[in-house]
């Protein structure tokens, strides 16, 4: 038995486990966000013993006798204050990384009434904001210190709306004080857990899986593998080329493909449940630039071929006009894919409802996803209804799909409740990234410096699937002149499938 103090109660642990996990899941003081589980970032951010400390690092058995406080361990006149200050100053976008903050705020301000900005910077090192900036979180503090010193009261402001007043983001307190849900802060009853089997290979072909042993454990309620998809496996926002599950006789595209899903009733015993799945596979050979999937002889990534789209935009006469330019100017110009770094993992909570399914999203695109999940379900769109709950940041790469419709697979095979919870490092691996683009730029001017050609060619690596490929090309290539007056461009650009993450 462990015993410590959490907000000012005494508690006893029967089993030794992670502060974090235990505060989330046993005493649901979800103000404790889980997001990445390995000390990395700060959004777990409590304090023990008067110090601003993360969660998800010390276990139980380290911390008999401290006492922890957490967002819901603050007095009123604390939750007044944060809520106030952090909401009025624009401190809170997403929202995911503001209660940690604020906890490292109150190990500061209970040490220091007057800090500097300084100060604060320090006692937030810990702590990483992906949307705001950061300035206006110190701005919220400093405001903060100010109102404890002076023991000012909270005003009441009637904000009416209009055009130009200064008033604050409606779920701004909400956010600070973790009064709402994320998805993961959500527990249903019944609830059960689910994880993807995840590709071996970038690129191979699925022989055959065996669940047998997964099925025998005794805390699998079902493995779901792609013969089990009741509709259309095949998904996609704008191309339908991705795999809800790899069919055995399949081929991967990359290493966050999924073969199999497990359910299970406590989410302790995923791995070992996965690992039990046997899968075996004939490695392909795999291209992971854009270059090699359009040489001669490269493995065909999709039968329509490895040129996902393809731009010309051409305007004028470039050659002639480079011909005549006064000085011409060749780079080539490269940028590497880019991971978004929201702060929530993606997480889906899916469940029956009447013949169709209910599920909670944190994605950025819930009619797309009720469309597909649909389609995958073999429903009708109004059997299929999606919340979205808070989106703890996005940024574009949670507009495809990645649990949504895994968690609802298997809510409306096994007909119960299901969450499929991303690590961070599942979610890294699994979800798309800015594509990375090679782009080489010849420009052409008079003697004036008077831009007069353009000719340019952009190369982009979609990856294992479309997602925004397209778009993003099209993007690319009507913006590369810039804002300038070309008369003559000739702008081409591939967006080009390979077996790295889409
Ligand atoms: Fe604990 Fe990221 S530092 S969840
Ligand atoms: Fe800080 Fe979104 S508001 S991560």
């Amino acid at each position: 038995m462990f015993t410590l103090t959490v907000n000012g109660k005494t508690v006893e642990a029967g089993e030794d486990k992670k502060l974090m996990a235990y505060l989330r899941d046993d005493l649901r003081l979800t103000s404790v966000k889980d997001g990445c589980g390995e000390g990395a970032c700060g959004a777990c951010t409590v304090i023990i013993d008067g110090k601003a400390t993360k969660a998800c690092i010390p276990k139980l058995s380290k911390l008999v006798g401290k006492s922890v406080v957490t967002v819901e361990g603050l007095s009123e006149r604390e939750k007044d204050v944060y809520g106030h200050c952090f909401a009025k100053a624009g401190a809170v976008q997403c929202g995911f990384c503001i209660p940690g903050m604020v906890m490292s705020a109150k190990a500061l301000l209970d040490g220091n009434s007057d800090p500097s900005a300084d100060d604060v910077k320090k006692a937030l090192r810990g702590n990483i904001c992906r949307c705001t900036g950061y300035a206006r979180i110190e701005d919220a503090i400093l405001m903060a210190a100010k109102y404890f010193r002076d023991d000012a009261p909270i005003p009441t402001i009637q904000y009416t709306g209009r055009l130009g007043e200064d008033f604050p983001r409606v779920d701004a307190v909400s956010k600070t004080l973790a009064t709402d849900d994320y998805v993961d802060d959500m527990v249903l009853d019944g609830m059960l857990y689910g994880k993807c089997l995840r590709s071996r290979y970038p690129r191979a072909r699925v022989l055959s899986i065996d669940a047998t042993k997964a099925e025998a454990h005794p805390d699998v309620v079902r493995v779901i593998t792609a013969a089990d998809v009741p509709g259309n496996n095949v998904i996609g926002h704008l191309v339908k080329d991705q795999d809800t599950l790899v069919p055995i006789g399949g081929i991967t595209h990359y290493l966050g493909d999924a073969i199999a899903i497990v359910v299970t009733k406590t989410k302790e015993t995923l791995d070992e449940a996965l690992a039990l799945v046997e899968v075996a596979y004939e490695e392909l050979p795999g291209v992971f630039s854009p270059q090699d999937a359009m040489a001669e002889g490269a493995p065909l990534l999709f039968e329509g071929g490895n040129v996902l789209r393809h731009e010309h935009l051409v305007r004028g006469n470039v050659e002639e006009a480079l011909a005549s330019a006064a000085h011409v100017v060749t780079q080539r110009y490269s940028t590497p894919p880019t991971e978004h770094a929201f702060m929530e993992p993606e997480t889906a909570i899916a469940l029956p409802e009447g013949d169709g399914v209910l599920v909670y999203t944190g994605g950025q695109s819930i009619y797309d996803e009720q469309h597909e999940i649909a389609r995958m379900l073999g429903l009708p769109n109004e059997k299929v209804h999606v919340h979205s709950k808070y989106v703890g940041g996005g940024f574009g790469g949670k507009e495809d799909m990645s649990v949504q419709h895994h968690a609802a697979l298997a809510a409306y095979l096994v007909q119960a409740p299901v969450k499929v919870k991303l690590s961070r490092q599942e979610s890294i691996l699994v979800h798309p990234k800015r594509h990375a683009m090679d782009m080489d730029f010849t420009v052409g001017c008079d003697t004036e410096g008077q831009l007069l050609a353009l000719k340019c060619t952009i190369v982009s690596d979609t990856g294992a699937f479309a997602s925004l490929g397209g778009p993003v090309l099209q993007r690319a290539c009507t913006h590369a002149a810039g804002p300038y007056n070309f008369q003559n461009i000739d702008i081409d650009g591939k967006a080009v499938y390979t077996n790295n993450p889409p």
